[in-house]
């Protein structure tokens, strides 16, 4: 009995520790569904915490949705690359056709050369506050091994996407 209670005492301190450090890492949002209160968190509006969002804690390929309308491997256009993967998280998918994404909102782009080899992945992460006269968008672009090579504001992206601001900065889907 003592020796049960002995290892329920440091499981529980394990998954304790383990979770403060992972909310450390992450900003607590308000639980926004489930009955029993979901959380959800959320990263921060930085390329690093994004990534470790999007490949490990979400992981894209498994939970978020190819973007409807899209197949994988699409031939894109200029300057993306050849063929490309959009995919949406489940809040980003809610908003499709609104015009007007809804906060949390993540887009992740696979973009691949013409011989469909993965070049780089850039994401599109709405953050409330971040940046108002930009559609509150976060950017960044990653290479194949999610190293961050532009993040923020960037000013190439939201020029070229403020084509689409009528439909909130995604062309996709317009
Ligand atoms: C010269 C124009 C241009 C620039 C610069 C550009 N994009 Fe795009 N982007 C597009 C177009 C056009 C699409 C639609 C897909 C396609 O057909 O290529 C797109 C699609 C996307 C998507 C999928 C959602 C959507 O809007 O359709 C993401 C995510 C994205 N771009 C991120 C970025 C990031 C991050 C940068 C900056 C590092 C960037 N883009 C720079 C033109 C641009």
């Amino acid at each position: 009995m003592r020796k049960y209670a002995a290892f329920l005492t440091v499981f529980v301190l394990t998954v304790s520790i383990t979770y403060i450090a992972h909310a450390g890492h992450e900003r607590m949002i308000f639980p926004y569904e489930g009955i029993f209160g979901h959380y959800e968190t959320m990263p921060q509006p930085d390329g690093g915490d994004l990534r470790h969002y999007v490949t490990s804690h979400v992981p894209y390929k498994r939970e978020f949705t190819i973007f409807p309308g899209t197949t994988e491997l699409y031939e894109g256009t200029e300057p993306h690359g050849s063929f490309l993967t959009v995919y949406v998280n489940d809040i980003a998918l809610k908003s499709i056709g609104k015009k007007n994404y809804e906060n949390n909102s993540i887009i992740v782009k696979e973009n691949y050369s013409p011989k469909k080899k993965l070049a780089a992945v850039t994401v599109m992460y709405k953050v409330k506050g971040y940046n108002p006269s930009g559609g509150d968008w976060f950017w960044v672009k990653y290479d194949p091994g999610f190293k961050v090579l532009k993040e923020g504001k960037v000013k190439g992206c939201l020029e070229c996407h403020g084509k689409a601001k009528e439909n909130d900065y995604v062309f996709t889907g317009n």
